[in-house]
């Protein structure tokens, strides 16, 4: 009997995902050995980041230059497999100039190292890169104008798995409305062969602490999804 009619519609669903991913990795290897893979040929992220990051740092794309202190790039390391995503800095990122220093920050770098994941497994960054004022959502025209960078960004690093931080960039990256109670733990296709894994913001498991079991079991699965 063929192993997907064993399994349940969730387990054959991410089966599929499984196998597919493997064909479109089986023929990357082949365009590698080939080398007529157009990706491997430029890689050096770190230097592809820095100078995209330069190029930015004086970005006027919408109004929330006005207030910035620093704009956010990302931190991280430039070749790991895992990408994090978050919302937009918060006040001490707008000061500090770097991601997820702040209350929600040091959450999600307990609950990531309890799934026993290490800094330099991840790099991460957020959807808007400059803070709105007091925290407000994100308008339209400066996801718009923001977007362009975080897809830049994600092809540059390419990583394997996007684990999206909330119900904003979940919602953004997916291209969905959807809530994220029920997308979270559940990995969609990005692109042609990234998966993201939306989960829980960890501001949010801050105000809610029964949700920081949930936002670690994501990130256990994101784990397990990178050894498997
Ligand atoms: N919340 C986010 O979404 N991003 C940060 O960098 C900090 C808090």
């Amino acid at each position: 009997m063929p192993i997907h009619s064993r399994l349940r519609p969730e387990e054959k669903q991410g089966e599929i995902l499984r196998e597919y991913l493997n064909i479109v990795r089986s023929f990357r290897q082949y365009l590698d050995k080939r080398g007529l893979n157009q990706r491997s040929k430029d890689e050096d992220p770190e230097r592809r980041l820095k100078e995209f990051h330069s190029s930015i740092l004086t970005c006027r794309g919408c109004s929330l230059y006005r207030t910035r202190t620093h704009l956010v790039f990302g931190r991280g390391n430039s070749g790991a497999k895992i990408m994090l995503v978050g919302e937009a800095p918060g006040r001490e990122e707008d000061l500090e100039g770097r991601p997820f220093v702040g209350a929600a920050g040091k959450l999600l770098a307990q609950e990531l190292a309890r799934a026993g994941l290490r800094n330099e497994d991840i790099y991460i960054a957020n959807v808007l890169k400059c803070r709105p004022p007091g925290n407000r959502d994100p308008l339209p025209e400066e996801i718009e104008a923001c977007l362009p960078y975080l897809k830049r960004q994600i092809g540059i690093l390419h990583p394997r798995i996007i684990c999206s931080l909330g119900k904003f960039a979940t919602q953004v990256l997916l291209s969905t409305q959807q809530g994220i109670t029920s997308l979270r733990g559940k990995p969609q296709l990005y692109e042609e062969d990234i998966i993201i894994i939306p989960t829980l913001h960890p501001a949010a498991c801050i105000y809610n602490p029964s949700w920081g079991n949930l936002l670690l079991r994501d990130l256990e699965l994101v784990k397990r999804k990178l050894s498997g």
